[in-house]
């Protein structure tokens, strides 16, 4: 894969219920309908981008709380493959990191 070509979307805001999850999921199908390959990583120890692509919580044995916490960890371990949509899942049993995040 290419990815000098590969650019990175943020959707942050410190507010809850501003849209944050929502535009996260729509503008990765709406993407990936156009044959982008999309990596969604998801950061909110809520997990609700996670939840929201369809995955269980409880499956989860690796999130992106272990990829920051333990950086030798491969990137594989929490990679959810999907069709033209791959996730770096979170999960609320992880957090809080802040430590991790100075
Ligand atoms: N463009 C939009 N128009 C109307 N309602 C929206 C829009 N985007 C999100 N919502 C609604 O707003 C609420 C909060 O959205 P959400 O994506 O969960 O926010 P956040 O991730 O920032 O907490 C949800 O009920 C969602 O359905
Ligand atoms: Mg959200």
């Amino acid at each position: 894969m290419n990815i000098s070509n590969s650019f990175i979307i943020a959707s942050a805001n410190q507010k809850g219920g501003v849209g944050k999850t929502t535009t996260t999921i729509n503008l990765a199908q709406a993407l990936a309908l156009q044959k982008q390959r999309i990596l969604v990583v998801d950061l909110d120890p809520q997990a609700n981008a996670t939840q929201g692509m369809g995955i269980n919580l409880e499956a989860v044995k690796y999130s992106v709380a272990d990829l920051i916490r333990e950086r030798s960890l491969s990137t594989e371990l929490a990679l959810h493959q999907g069709e033209g949509i791959d996730l770096i899942p979170s999960s609320p049993l992880f957090w809080p990191l802040n430590e991790y995040c100075i």
